[in-house]
This record gives structure tokens, C-alpha cells and sequence, in this order.
């Protein structure tokens, strides 16, 4: 029979180096906690829910985590081997392997623990470190190894000598372990070091005393490794993430004109021929299809892009867009538009909660609120859908083909009919018949003459002083 493979995943640290009120594992890399990218990587390769290890501030970290992993409770951080022996509850009962991982080091793939458990399976191991040459060392555990190039035990960073320190093969602190040999050997580990702390690392040696085959594993790419402990290593790992993100779109047909400067989330998908400018936020579940053109500056979350659609500097949240419409510069589409085909959305236009039919115009400085708008619609310049009274929300229907002239006021709960016009400047408060022309303003007067005669009074009042 295969054996089971399970993980573990570290997240109880405080994170003191981050120098936040917020724990660690929860600050964002692409547009997601770290924890995140760790918890999907180990739920594929585990046969049953990650086992979390949370202390510092877990509630929030249970709060953002949910039902989709299990958790184990560290109430004092005294130690990463210490951290593990919190979820051996978890594991009473269980046989194979436990992978343990950081929830500090998101770029870790699943391919790569795989081939850490078949490394495991293969030379019957009792642990396998996953380690990686990195050009600068410096605060990692140090894999020394013997004369023979095995793993001997590893040296943390503040407990290495002057010869271990120049040693750039470093524990990436992701580990898979046989699950019995793993909790008999916590048993055995003390805090004789210099941070005073029950560490993971310690346990090969012990395996090793008792006579336990360990192996290493070599990270291919030394990013995957990348543990999150500074502000600095965050953007840096960031930065990786979004090469390794766009890269992938990149491969899938999409082209981003420069990857440095692009910020797409794990999760968002784009179609073939799709060109992405600089200083796109592209975040959440947002689909954009083929053929379109995202201009610089955008920031699109959660929607649903069709193809052919040209965005520039808009920012669109939660919201639908037909195929072929254009948006921006300088739109805002709030949660709930629903954007026909062919529309055209132009500068410092807002439209919330509202659908747009087919073919509609709004070319500048509209608001629309809370209204269902038709097809081949033109929204004159600075028309306001009046949708609030103070206290309610109101609707507002435009049907197919009306033509609504600039500066017009609808005062919701209002409905324009079929190919009506509204007269610029209107105010709307009743309904407009199919077809039928309002007009609601003050009729225009033009006085002949008035400023020769308001001349005339005046320099007439100056003669009397
Ligand atoms: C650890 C390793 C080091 C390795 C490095 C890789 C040990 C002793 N050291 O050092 O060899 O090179 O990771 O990034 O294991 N944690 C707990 N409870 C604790 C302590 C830590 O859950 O009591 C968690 C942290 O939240 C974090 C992870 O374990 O997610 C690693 O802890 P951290 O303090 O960052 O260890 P490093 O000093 O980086
Ligand atoms: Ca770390």
C-alpha cells in the first residue's frame, strides 16, 4: 500500500523582525496572505486538511485560514521542533509521512515536495531536509555535511563557528519526515542553544545518533525556499511571485509589456493576445479574455472582462464588461455593473450596481446609480442618476435607445421610455412616455439692450457723487 502523505505548516512565530502589529503569515505577497501560497501547496500534496501550528495572534490567523485546514495550538513560541510537537495530536494515530513547511516561505511548488517524498520513500529515509546554495547565508541554518557529502546535522546561524558560517548550503526549513520517527525523536530534543529554543533542526542529529537514514534534497531553484522574515525579503519575494505569475501568462499567450511593473494575482486568468501595460493591479478572480488592451494604471478585482475590450486608468471592482466596450480613462465601475457589448464608458464616469445594455454611450462626467440602463442608450455629458433620498436607495430604468441630454438630473425612482429625449439640463422627476421629448427647466428669456441700460444707471450714479 502507498503511504500516506500529511503536512504540517509552522505559523505560530510572531514575526518581531517584520516590526508589525499584524502576525506575519498574514501580510500579502500578490495580493494574498503568505500563508495562503503555503496552505494550497500543501493541500496538494496531502492526503488529508494541513495541519496549522498557530500562537501568536491566532485568531486571525484561524479567522482568514477557515474550516480548510486543521490547526494545532503553540501557547508560547518556544521553538520551531517545539512548534511541531504541538500537532502530534493530529498524528496519533497516523502512519507515512508528514511534510512540515514554513508559513514564511511562500514560493515553495508542490512538484517539489513531491520529489521530496519520493526521495524519502526511495532511500528510506527517516527525514529529508530540503536545502539550497544561496549567495548569502546569512541568518539560514547551515547544512554540514561529513567527509562523505552526508548530511551530518544543522548548525543555526547564531550557533555556527566562523568555518560552518562560510557554508552557503542553507535549511530551507521544509522538511519531510517519517511520522513515527519524527514524534519519538521531539521527545528527545532540549534547548541547550543559544536562542534557548527547542529546534526542529536538532532532530536530525538525534535521528542520526539512533542509527535513522537522513537525506537532503537540493532545491533546483534556490527562490523556493525565500523564508519572509523582513520587510525587505517580503518585497522580494513578492517581486518573484509576480515574475513567476506573469511568466506563466506570458507562456499561456498573453503579452505583458514589462513584468517588473505588473501586478497580476495568483488566481486571475487572461486570453491569448491580451497586451497588459505597466502598472496594471489585476487582483482576485478576475478573468479578462482574448484580445483586449489593459493601458497603464487600472486596478481590476474580482471581474469579468469579455474580449476585444480596451481599459485604460479605471478602477473596476466586482463587475461585468461585454466584449468589445471600452472603459476609462479615469472610469470607476463600483461592485455590481453589468456592462453590455460594444458600450463605451469614458472619463470620470461611476456607475454602481447598474446594467448597461449593448451599444450604450456614456462618454464623460456621469454618475449612474443603482439603474438599468438599455441598449443604444446615450448618456449626455454630466447626466446624475439621482438614486438617493437621504435615507433609501432608489431605481432608476432607461429603456433601449433614449436619449438623455447633458446635464440632466434622473431623481430615482424615475423610468425614461423607448426613444424618448430629455432635454438638456432637465430635471426628471416623473416618468417619460416612449418616444415623447421632456423638457423640465426654467423656459430661456433674453433681454434686448440690458447691458447698454445697466451701463447708463451706473455712470449715471457715479455723475451724482
Ligand atoms: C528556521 C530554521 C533555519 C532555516 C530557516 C529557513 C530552526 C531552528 N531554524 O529559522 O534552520 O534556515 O528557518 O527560513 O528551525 N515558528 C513557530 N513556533 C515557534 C518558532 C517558529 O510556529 O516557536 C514558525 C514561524 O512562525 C515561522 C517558522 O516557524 O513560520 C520559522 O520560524 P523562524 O523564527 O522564522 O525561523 P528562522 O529563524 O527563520
Ligand atoms: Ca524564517
Amino acid at each position: 500500500m502507498e503511504k500516506q502523505v500529511f503536512s504540517v505548516i509552522l505559523a505560530a512565530g510572531e514575526g518581531t523582525r517584520m516590526k508589525s502589529n499584524r502576525p506575519k503569515v498574514l501580510h500579502q505577497v500578490c495580493g494574498y496572505p503568505i500563508i495562503e501560497y503555503v496552505v494550497r501547496v500543501a493541500s496538494e500534496v496531502s492526503d488529508d486538511l494541513p495541519v496549522v501550528v498557530v500562537g501568536h495572534k491566532a485568531e486571525e490567523v484561524k479567522q482568514y485560514l477557515g474550516d480548510r485546514v486543521r490547526y494545532a495550538y503553540q501557547p508560547q513560541q518556544l521553538g520551531t521542533g517545539h512548534a511541531v510537537m504541538m500537532a502530534k495530536p493530529a498524528f496519533e494515530d497516523k502512519e507515512g509521512y508528514v511534510v512540515v513547511l514554513a508559513g514564511d516561505a511562500p514560493l515553495i511548488r508542490s512538484c517539489t515536495l513531491q520529489q521530496m517524498v519520493q526521495h524519502a520513500v526511495a532511500g528510506r529515509y527517516g527525514a529529508v531536509v530540503l536545502s539550497a546554495f544561496v549567495d548569502d547565508p546569512t541568518g539560514y541554518g547551515r547544512i554540514v555535511r561529513n567527509e562523505n557529502g552526508d548530511l551530518e546535522r544543522i548548525v543555526e546561524h547564531r550557533d555556527a563557528t566562523g568555518e560552518q558560517q562560510k557554508i552557503r548550503e542553507i535549511n530551507s526549513s521544509i522538511y519531510c519526515f517519517d511520522i513515527q520517527l519524527l514524534f519519538s525523536s521531539l521527545e528527545k530534543l532540549n534547548n541547550s542553544n543559544s536562542q534557548g529554543e527547542y529546534y526542529l533542526t536538532d532532530v536530525i542529529e538525534i535521528m542520526k545518533r539512533q542509527g535513522i537514514k537522513v537525506g537532503v534534497l537540493m532545491a533546483q531553484d534556490a527562490d523556493e525556499v525565500l523564508g519572509i522574515n523582513t520587510r525587505a525579503q517580503l518585497a522580494e519575494v513578492d517581486r518573484k511571485m509576480r515574475l513567476r505569475i506573469n511568466r506563466s501568462h506570458m507562456e499561456k499567450g498573453v503579452t505583458i509589456i514589462d513584468p517588473e511593473h505588473t501586478y497580476i494575482g495568483l488566481d486571475v486568468v487572461i486570453g491569448c493576445d491580451t497586451v497588459v501595460y505597466p502598472g496594471n493591479v489585476i487582483e482576485g478572480s478576475t478573468v479578462i479574455g482574448e484580445d483586449c488592451v489593459i493601458y497603464p494604471n487600472n486596478r481590476i478585482v474580482n471581474s469579468v472582462i469579455g474580449n476585444g475590450v480596451k481599459i485604460q486608468a479605471s478602477v473596476i471592482l466586482d463587475s461585468r464588461i461585454g466584449d468589445l466596450t471600452t472603459v476609462g480613462p479615469y472610469a470607476y465601475l463600483r461592485p455590481g455593473s453589468v456592462i453590455g457589448s460594444g458600450v463605451r464608458i469614458g472619463d470620470f464616469v461611476e456607475i454602481k450596481n447598474s446594467t448597461i445594455g449593448d451599444g450604450t454611450k456614456i462618454s464623460h462626467l456621469t454618475y449612474v446609480g443603482d439603474a438599468e440602463v438599455g441598449k443604444e442608450v446615450n448618456l449626455g455629458c454630466g447626466v446624475v442618476f439621482v438614486n438617493y433620498d437621504g435615507f433609501k436607495k432608489h431605481r432608476t430604468v432607461v429603456e433601449d435607445r433614449a436619449f438623455i441630454g447633458c446635464n440632466v438630473n434622473l431623481v430615482a425612482p424615475v423610468k425614461v421610455g423607448r426613444e424618448a429625449y430629455i432635454a438638456a439640463g432637465s430635471t426628471i422627476t416623473e416618468d417619460v412616455p416612449d418616444k415623447a421629448l421632456a423638457i423640465a427647466r426654467e423656459r430661456q428669456i433674453n433681454k434686448q439692450g440690458w447691458v447698454e441700460r445697466r451701463r447708463q444707471k451706473f455712470q449715471g450714479m457715479q455723475s451724482h457723487e
